[in-house]
């Protein structure tokens, strides 16, 4: 058609081992672009209100059991049931800022043993790329500082500096736009990094097509 195309959104990805702040960091941020007069909106992965995400829940709540890569495979299938409604919400021009996405699915998988980061990257392949991953780097010593973790499976801190290294190991990749945030800082301190980031995240996102992950 004639009409004008409206400047998409961007895809902006916040990653992290647990006690990183991610949660809250998002929901900071949506609310600052929002403020700003940036239309945005929260995503979390797992999602867990689907029916694939109820399975996880349950699998994380230790409810059941799911053998490693049946479950890895369920991670990424709650992701592709979300990207059309992902990519319809760009295109209107909505920023997304998503807790967790596909590096936490193969940073957990791939400590795993018996699995290797390639066999655990390749169901995401294709997904939309995002425009700006940041990772909320915190050294295991201050994520104990900071509690207890929960109950839920991988909340170890062994299990957990396994993990780091897999993101480690994932943010040497070039072809993905990260950003490391020093997450030690103070709540306000680490939103206005990430806010910074994202502003010229949505600024470039606008001139160039979404991207497909690791292809
Ligand atoms: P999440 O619901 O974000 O819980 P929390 O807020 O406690 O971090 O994530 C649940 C767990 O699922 C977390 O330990 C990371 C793990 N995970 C995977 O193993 N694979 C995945 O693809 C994703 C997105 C998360």
């Amino acid at each position: 058609g004639g009409a004008m195309a409206a400047k998409r959104g961007a895809l902006i990805v916040l990653e992290g081992v647990d006690k990183a702040g991610k949660t809250t960091q998002c929901n900071k941020l949506v609310q600052a672009l929002q403020q700003s007069g940036r239309p945005a909106e929260m995503m979390r992965f797992p999602d867990r209100t689907t029916t694939i995400g109820q399975l996880i829940s349950s699998y994380l709540e230790k409810r059941t059991e799911l053998e490693d890569h049946a479950v890895h495979l369920l991670f990424s299938a709650n992701r592709w049931e979300l990207v059309p409604s992902m990519k319809r919400k760009l295109e209107q021009g909505i920023t997304l800022v998503v807790d967790r996405y596909a590096f936490s699915g193969v940073a957990f998988t791939s400590v795993k043993p018996g699995f290797c980061l390639d066999w655990c990257m390749k169901p995401d392949v294709g997904l939309p790329k995002p425009d700006l991953v940041m990772f909320l780097q915190l050294s295991s010593a201050e994520a104990a500082r900071r509690g207890h973790f929960g109950e839920e499976r991988y909340e170890t801190s062994d299990f957990q500096k396994a993990v780091q290294q897999k993101f480690e190991q994932l943010m040497k990749d070039e072809s993905v736009n990260w950003q490391v945030i020093d997450a030690s800082q103070d709540v306000e301190s680490v939103h206005l990094d990430i806010v910074g980031h994202s502003h010229g995240a949505i600024r470039l996102a606008q001139d160039v097509p979404l991207g497909e992950l690791w292809k």
